[in-house]
């Protein structure tokens, strides 16, 4: 109860309830007052006809004519309602239907509401009526028994006050059916919440299949969820991968120690055993360096030093840097870099996706012995971004693969010759992804088309 009390459906619940409630007196005091003054009015006009006509009375035939009046009406009052009364200086009664003077004080133009005394009859009712001063001096009231109007005026605060009560009463049933509705669905969501903060995540947030703000609350909640266990899986495996891929050339580094250590003490033996040992732990810190990349670019921290990166310089460099590499093996290297407008980005995270691209293609094309040794790498100006194309005619990644090989430490069976870790397209993914873009894999017939795509202008 403190709890729907407190909550904010509730509370709205309540302030709807409060002016509701406000309008609702408002209106009804109008039509109270409203009606009760017109049959007021009514009643006046009547008196007032009936005065005049008693005054025409008193001017043709003077006092005689006034009483006879008087006399004839009072007897025939009890079909008229009407009241009358003459009396003498003193208020004792002379003529009319009134056993009494009426104590109740008359306003300013002699109209006066009265507790009513007939002269035959006791009863508690009311009279409304004017009143005159005659010369004599004598006093006169003329009026009407307004009874029914009285019954009738209580008959209807009656039913306002009833009909307000029942309104007020439905209003607090309502809101409080609704602010309850409302607190049930909200507490789902808690409930779910609590379930998954204790551990379960496969818990999801129910839909009622309204399709209301709720249902599409919890949709998103659930998609939010989804999402989170995707990449906590994502997590895991990547995890599990680094751990494994790390563990073996650990091992083979100890190894190899181990095998210099208990083996015969020659330099010579020593020396291979050093150098092996070296080339081994720097296969291993360009693994960790690859990683610590992917992680930074997935980060997004570096977004922050983002600047102007021209990228027609940057292929060049990375093609300067590889094209011995690509002599070494026999392949041509073909560079198309025109001047293309900047891109906001992270040279360094840039120039390292670009070198890993490169790298495959002269990596898996010298290793296949390709027949077409050209490798090609241009950059385009694509219609909202620009484009970092490398092409080669090597193997090339079937199409079942191509999303696969996104994912880090995947290498495909054929590649397991080539020195690598399968760290560079996942990589270059992330760093696509950083700056907005996407790497796109694509079927160069034969071998292998890699687009990176790039947005020009602010990046995010
Ligand atoms: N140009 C290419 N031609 C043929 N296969 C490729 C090409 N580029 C990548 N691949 C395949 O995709 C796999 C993943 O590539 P990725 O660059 O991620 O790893 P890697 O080159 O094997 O290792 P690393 O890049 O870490 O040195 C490769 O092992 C290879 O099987
Ligand atoms: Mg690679």
């Amino acid at each position: 109860m403190t709890r729907l009390l407190a909550s904010s459906t509730f509370r709205l619940a309540a302030l709807y309830l409060g002016l509701f409630s406000l309008s609702a007196a408002l209106l009804f005091g109008f039509i109270y007052l409203s009606t009760a003054g017109f049959a007021q009015h009514q009643t006046d006009e009547i008196i007032e006809t009936e005065i005049d006509a008693l005054a025409e009375q008193f001017n043709q035939q003077g006092m005689v004519g006034l009483v006879r009046a008087l006399d004839r009406r009072s007897a025939s009052a009890r079909a008229t309602r009407g009241l009358y009364l003459l009396t003498d200086a003193n208020f004792k009664p002379l003529v009319g239907n009134l056993s009494r003077w009426p104590d109740e004080e008359p306003d300013a133009d002699g109209w006066v509401t009265f507790a009513l005394q007939y002269a035959d009859e006791a009863s508690g009712d009311f009279g409304r009526a004017r009143i005159f001063r005659l010369r004599g001096p004598l006093h006169l009231l003329v009026g009407r028994d307004i009874r029914e109007q009285k019954a009738f005026e209580a008959l209807m605060l009656d039913s306002l006050i009833w009909g307000a009560a029942i309104t007020f009463a439905l209003a607090l049933a309502g809101g409080t059916l609704m602010s309850r509705a409302m607190l049930r669905r909200v507490d789902a969501i808690n409930d779910t919440s609590r379930e998954i903060i204790a551990g379960d995540f496969s818990r999801r947030v129910p839909v009622s299949g309204s399709g209301d703000e709720f249902d599409r609350l919890a949709g998103n909640l659930n998609a939010m969820l989804d999402q989170i266990e995707r990449l906590m899986a994502g997590m895991k495996q990547v995890t599990s991968n680094i751990a494994h891929d790390l563990r073996t050339p650990l091992n083979r580094l100890r190894g190899r120690l181990e095998q210099a250590l208990i083996g015969n003490p020659d330099p010579d033996a020593y020396r291979e055993a050093l150098a092996g040992s070296i080339e081994e732990a720097d296969n291993l810190l360009k693994t960790f360096a690859a990683l610590l990349n992917i992680a930074q670019a997935e980060a997004g921290a570096t977004r922050e030093r983002f600047a102007a990166v021209d990228l027609a310089a940057l292929i060049r460099d990375v093609a300067d840097l590889y094209d011995p590499l690509a002599e070494e093996r026999g392949l041509t290297l073909k560079v198309d870099a025109p001047a293309a407008s900047p891109v906001q980005g992270d040279r360094h995270l840039l120039f390292q996706a670009v070198a890993n691209l490169l790298d495959n293609a002269i990596k898996f094309t010298a290793a296949a012995n390709a027949p077409d040794k050209s490798i090609a790498i241009r950059l385009d100006q694509a219609s909202p971004g620009v484009d970092i194309v490398v092409q080669d005619h090597g193997p090339g990644i079937p199409l079942d693969q191509r999303t696969r090989v996104l994912d880090p430490f995947v290498r495909l069976e054929d590649s397991r010759s080539e020195p690598g870790n399968g760290l560079g397209l996942s990589l270059a993914a992330a760093v696509a992804q950083l700056h907005g873009g996407t790497l796109a894999l694509d079927d160069n017939r034969p071998g292998l088309r890699a687009t990176l795509s790039l947005p020009v202008g602010p990046a995010g």
